[in-house]
């Protein structure tokens, strides 16, 4: 089976495989290569295989993927969470610990699977965090990550559909104390891998003609929204780090950094007021 899925996979992605349909993790999996498989098991394989050589995203065949802490469903509804999200999650719980609130707002703006909502929930233990997002379809994934994060998690989280800050209640307006995004931020015809183009949701990739339409929308809107002091962070591309500071400076944010992702690409645009 092992050998099976290699052969068509390569070796990383095939442990991947194994252990979704074993439920077992590398270590416990390796002394058991050579023990019967359920014809059960065998089938799931085999389907996960099919997929993924028809070149459909590994996390999509897996339907689960990990961030920070979490081990989120992920499916075509929703955008699979990337490692320079996650640590646009930790810069934007670095500001949150900064204002040093008992109990803060933060609202992450498109939240699709879930994965930075969720996130600052399960890491900023008094946080009352808001996630929204256009998408019914992504809502219902960021749902399904919720029936799963306990109780104690889950009663600080509220989702909620819409059109950026319209998604929110009016009462919150002033008083969020942090907005996180991950917009779509690639240009109209901007070549993007196959991988990525022909599986994930258009509307989660692309902005409009220039790529920054929905972060100058946040940024310029955010204002009215947050309490003072607050903050806004927003994930970018590194391209886009000198005209998005611009836009931030516009709409009255002082300071404003851009802060990078692990492989040293400017990445998390921060716009602090009223500090
Ligand atoms: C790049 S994805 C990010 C998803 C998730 N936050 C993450 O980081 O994995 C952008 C998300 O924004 C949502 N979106 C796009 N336009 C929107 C709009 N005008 N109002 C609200 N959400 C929007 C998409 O549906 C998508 O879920």
């Amino acid at each position: 089976m092992h050998r099976a899925a290699q052969a068509s996979l390569g070796p990383l992605e095939s442990w991947f495989v194994l252990e979704r349909a074993s439920g077992f993790d590398r270590a416990r999996l390796v002394p058991r290569l050579d023990d019967p498989v359920p014809a059960r098991t065998v089938a799931f394989v085999e389907a996960m295989v099919a997929r993924r050589a028809a070149g459909e995203p590994l996390q999509y065949v897996l339907g689960v993927w990990g961030f920070r802490r979490l081990e989120l469903v992920v499916d075509r509804r929703a955008l699979i969470p990337r490692p320079e999200t996650e640590v646009v999650v930790e810069v934007a719980l670095g500001e949150l610990d900064r204002l040093g609130l008992v109990a803060p707002v933060a609202v992450d703006l498109g939240t699709g699977s879930g994965a930075i909502a969720l996130s600052l929930a399960l890491e900023a233990p008094r946080a009352r965090v808001w996630g929204t997002d256009r998408s019914a379809e992504a809502l219902a994934v960021a749902r399904a990550n919720l029936a799963g994060m306990g109780s104690r998690v889950a009663t600080r989280v509220r989702l909620a559909e819409g059109d950026w800050f319209a998604a929110l209640p009016d009462e919150l307006r002033g008083r969020v104390d942090l907005v996180v995004a991950n917009p779509p931020y690639v240009a109209a015809g901007e070549a993007l891998p196959e991988e990525v183009a022909g599986w994930e949701p258009a509307g989660a990739l692309v902005a409009g003609p220039t790529g920054l339409e929905d972060v100058a929308r946040i940024v310029a809107e955010a204002p009215a929204w947050l309490a003072r002091p607050g903050v806004v962070v927003v994930e970018i591309a590194p391209h886009q780090a000198g005209e998005a500071e611009a836009l931030a400076r516009q709409a009255g944010f002082d300071p404003v950094t851009v802060k990078p992702d692990l492989a040293g690409r400017l990445r998390a645009l921060v716009g602090r007021v009223g500090r």
